[in-house]
């Protein structure tokens, strides 16, 4: 089946989207994306989505062409195209294109471009789900706004580039010896007192929409949280650590630089967190 993909008001097949070479996304990575999870058909966590693209669009004064409805519909439109069960839904957002290549921002009138097409992959039953990742540590070199979903993803591909010639699967990336967060994920852990401990919100780390929601569970399941930047140490010394994102939802870390964490398996706490998240990811898009 070709994938029916969406751009600047379109709905086409994939090899029919064409963007210009002069798209201010492709020349300065001048653009800001979202990635929303779907489950059973449906559309998880979109709302915090949409408000999180509406402030990094309002962050760069780049300009929504639709309204959130819109977008939204437009999204369930692609799903229902590609008839997608499981998986993404990728939206990006440019500040479009002059047909030269400008540094000053375009003038007012130039449309930006648009663009959103849907990924299936398995979110609930995943092998990394079961039996966790193994993460290195490596210096976070990317720019001081990580608030704002930028497409800007080099440093994060490197990250993951140099993780995997080492044998691991991601990278925590480490500031001034804290954790910010994970290369496309926010990172957790759990202390040796049972307390789970993620980084709180500042400019330093994406304020994740999956982060937010495992704060509410935690607190509804009275599990002790504390948003709180951590250290590599500390990180090593946890009894189980853990990334969450809209596409892998929780994944279990049982290694960091090579040293076990816990007993080296996915724990406990990060076993419950997950379970509780999946089956009310599962009911609001039953
Ligand atoms: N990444 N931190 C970073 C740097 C991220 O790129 C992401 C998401 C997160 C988690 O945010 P959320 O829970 O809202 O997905 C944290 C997406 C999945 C991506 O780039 O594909």
């Amino acid at each position: 089946m070709t994938r029916i993909v969406y751009i600047n008001g379109d709905f086409v097949p994939e090899s029919d989207a064409k963007v210009s070479i002069f798209d201010r996304g492709f020349l300065f990575s001048d653009a800001v994306y979202e990635v929303t999870a779907v489950l059973n058909g449906k559309l998880l966590e979109n709302a915090g989505h949409l408000a999180r693209l509406a402030h990094s669009c309002a962050e760069l004064k780049l300009h929504l062409p639709v309204t959130l409805a819109r977008l939204e519909e437009i999204q369930q439109e692609l799903i229902a195209r590609n008839q997608l069960r499981e998986g993404a839904v990728y939206l990006q957002l440019s500040r479009g294109s002059t047909g030269d290549r400008e540094f000053d921002f375009p003038p007012a009138g130039v449309a930006p471009t648009l663009v959103l097409f849907t990924q299936a992959r398995a979110v609930i039953t995943h092998a990394k789900a079961v039996n966790g990742i193994k993460v290195i540590t490596l210096p976070d070199i990317r720019w001081r706004r990580r608030d704002i979903k930028v497409v800007g993803l080099l440093a994060p591909c490197l990250a993951k580039e140099y993780a995997h010639s080492q044998g691991a699967d991601d990278a925590f990336l480490v500031e001034d010896g804290l954790v910010t967060e994970g290369s496309a994920c926010n990172a957790w852990i759990v202390t040796a007192q049972g307390t789970l401990v993620t980084r709180p919100l500042s400019n330093d780390i994406l304020h994740g929409i999956t982060r937010r929601s495992l704060l509410e569970l935690a607190s509804r399941h009275a599990i002790p949280f504390e948003e709180l930047a951590f250290s590599v140490e500390e990180a090593y010394a946890a009894r189980e650590a853990f990334i969450s994102s809209a596409t892998t939802f929780i994944w279990p870390v049982v290694a960091i630089d090579g040293k076990a964490i816990g007993d080296g398996s996915p724990g406990p706490v990060t076993r419950a967190l997950r379970e509780i998240y999946v089956a009310q990811a599962l009911m609001a898009t039953a």
